[in-house]
């Protein structure tokens, strides 16, 4: 049987790139952006470290890229990417761009990325992904219980999908066993609102215009008053840190944005595990 929350994507999916935008005011574009910068910083840093460990001679090479945190030590790395719970492909659209861009000083940066693998359960989702023609395959599956080998992968996006799937534990579980040894899984989204503002926002302000928003421009105003009652509904960003770590992963970042409306979270699989 299709599950009603796949059914529901499939519904929104023509519409979903353009309500995302306008309904975060385009801020969804900059949270995926931070994102996939900070990684590229991380990722730098990590190869930097390993050149200095593996070869006297790369040091100083090494350490300008610990300083600039930009780039590793000029050798291109092959990145394995999934976009889970991709939908239309945008996160790792942002990541290509964003890896296999030049740094702000002009270098060359170090990372190649691998034809991405997107992988939604929707159907609908993934077949807004053509048009935009990302070099990507797309891949319907359940993040629950996914069609990969263990340590397929180099880096896990996540955006806005932890908290639609039944069981965040095990999509977690399940993340880290096809995440290669020290690789990343980055998880953006709207967690359940701890302070003051994030309560008023999302259980006064957010139910007032969001579902009328939705239904204006997509006439399934059932889907956006589900996006509302998910994020109450879903854990709070320390709690989910928590379970991360029960998991396996180091909590390597939490970023704020806009004042906790939504968050990144940059999650590490240890480099012995
Ligand atoms: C809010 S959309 C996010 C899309 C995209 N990642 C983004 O950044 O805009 C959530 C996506 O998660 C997918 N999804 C929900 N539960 C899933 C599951 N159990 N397995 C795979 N995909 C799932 C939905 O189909 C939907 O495309």
């Amino acid at each position: 049987m299709i599950s009603p929350v796949r059914k529901m994507f499939d519904g929104i999916a023509s519409r979903y790139d353009f309500l995302n935008h306008f309904l975060s005011c385009y801020q969804d574009v900059l949270w995926r952006r931070y994102c996939c910068k900070c990684l590229k910083k991380m990722m730098a840093v990590d190869g930097a470290n390993a050149v200095s460990e593996n070869a006297p001679g790369s040091v100083r090479i090494a350490r300008n890229a610990m300083d600039d945190a930009e780039c590793a030590a000029g050798t291109a790395r092959t990145v394995r990417l999934l976009d889970l719970c991709g939908g239309t492909g945008d996160f790792a659209n942002t990541f290509r761009k964003i890896f296999e861009g030049s740094s702000s000083k002009g270098a060359a940066c170090g990372f190649s990325v691998e034809p991405a693998v997107i992988g939604d359960f929707s159907y609908g989702m993934l077949a807004e992904v053509k048009p935009k023609k990302i070099d990507a395959y797309a891949v319907q599956l359940d993040a629950m219980k996914m069609p990969f080998a263990e340590r397929r992968f180099d880096v896990i996006l996540n955006g806005f999908g932890m908290r639609n799937v039944p069981d965040a534990r095990g999509a977690l579980m399940e993340s880290y066993r096809v995440l290669d040894a020290g690789g990343y899984l980055c998880v953006l989204e709207f967690f359940s609102p701890r302070n003051l503002f994030n309560k008023f926002f999302y259980k006064v302000l957010a139910p007032l215009f969001i579902p009328v928003m939705g239904a204006f421009f997509s006439g399934k105003r059932d889907a956006y008053e589900y996006l509302v009652n998910s994020i109450i509904r879903f854990l709070p960003v320390d709690e989910f840190c928590k379970m991360a770590e029960e998991c396996g992963f180091e909590v390597k970042k939490v970023k704020m944005f806009d004042g906790g409306i939504s968050f990144g979270v940059f999650l590490h699989k240890p480099g012995n595990a």
